[in-house]
């Protein structure tokens, strides 16, 4: 299987490949080269097969991460502080939501002065804000790295590069494949980040959703302008029959201005065991989760069910990117 390949020949990366990132921040997908995109994926490869072997990491040891997290999250949170800890280092953080009362936020302080604060402790930060740009805010006011981990409907770049490990790893490549995408195409920024490092590839893009949630035109037209092919539909069906891989999100209800719109559109797709059946062989079937009720339970099953395998890949690339643009990749 092409899951062990890569990991079993990852290769430490090289000093000069690691300098590649350092310093950066990470903001948003297409602020990536093809370059620097492999240097990670080797980099997340060879801290998988590390702790395949149990090794014990020091590469951040004495470092600290500030996780800001402003609106919900599971996931991408609990890997990245796992990340920091698998490598040696701590985290320190506030409680998840702006409301909550253990922190200034809700004091009514601006992003900017908490960041330019927050700055003076730690070594890297990492903030999601319900906010688009805010990731961009954090970045301007802090001299250490900032990390985008979900800025509102914009950019979720770290779910991206750990979407396209993941088909990677499944798939043995990314040129040559038919990706559908399916379900809230205008809020979710996971779709947004995805298909942006995607069109760095040579694929072919489907995207299925109803016709208030389609993709924002200016990244449709930008995977256009690439050369790159995109069918816009709303048959899922259909879009299986073709698809090498199926990205499927979750309808992003907290972005809708009233509850009968949400409700409206909340259940339009669901990938039940019918789709795969008649769907592509070989299927892959990814979702950045939560799920709410877009894929059966009954497909977990499945061998291209691959999206709690997904979830795990978090910590790698999550420690990846920690050391190479913080320059502690030993
Ligand atoms: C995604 C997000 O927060 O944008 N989840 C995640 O980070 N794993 C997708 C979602 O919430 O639907």
């Amino acid at each position: 299987m092409a899951y062990s390949k890569m990991v079993e020949k990852a290769q430490k990366p090289l000093k000069a490949k690691v300098s590649l990132l350092e310093g950066e921040d990470i903001l948003t997908a297409s602020q990536f080269n093809r370059e620097q995109l492999s240097v990670i994926m080797n980099s997340a490869a060879y801290y998988e097969k590390a702790l395949a072997k149990k090794k014990i990491l020091r590469d951040m040891d004495g470092k600290i991460m500030a996780a800001l997290f402003f609106e919900p999250s599971t996931r991408t949170r609990l890997s990245f502080e796992t990340a920091m800890h698998r490598l040696g280092g701590s985290v320190v953080t506030v409680a998840e939501s702006a409301k909550a009362q253990t922190s200034s936020t809700a004091k009514g302080e601006s992003l900017h002065d908490s960041i330019t604060a927050v700055d003076k402790y730690v070594d890297i930060i990492v903030v999601r804000s319900p906010i688009k740009g805010a990731a961009e805010i954090a970045a301007n006011a802090a001299e250490h790295p900032v990390i985008n981990a979900g800025d509102g409907a914009g950019q979720h770049p770290t779910q991206a590069l750990l979407d396209i490990y993941t088909i990677l790893k499944e798939k043995g490549t990314l040129n040559g494949l038919t990706i559908a995408v399916v379900g809230d195409l205008k809020y979710g920024r996971a779709p947004h980040s995805l298909v942006e490092l995607l069109s760095l590839y040579d694929c072919n893009f489907i995207f299925i959703s109803p016709k208030e949630l389609v993709m924002p035109k200016d990244i449709t037209e930008k995977l256009l302008s690439k050369g790159l092919k995109v069918e816009e539909t709303d048959n899922l069906l259909k879009a299986a029959e073709k698809a090498d891989v199926l990205y499927i999100t979750r309808v992003q209800k907290e972005r809708f201005s009233t509850a009968e719109e949400y409700e409206r559109v909340k259940d339009s797709y669901v990938v039940d065991d019918s789709i795969v059946e008649k769907g592509k062989g070989g299927m892959l079937i990814l979702h950045p989760l939560p799920r709410v009720n877009e894929i059966a339970v009954s497909v977990d099953k499945c061998p291209g069910a691959a999206y709690f395998r997904q979830a795990g890949n978090g910590v790698f690339i999550r420690m990846a990117l920690l050391t190479l643009i913080t320059g502690n990749l030993l």
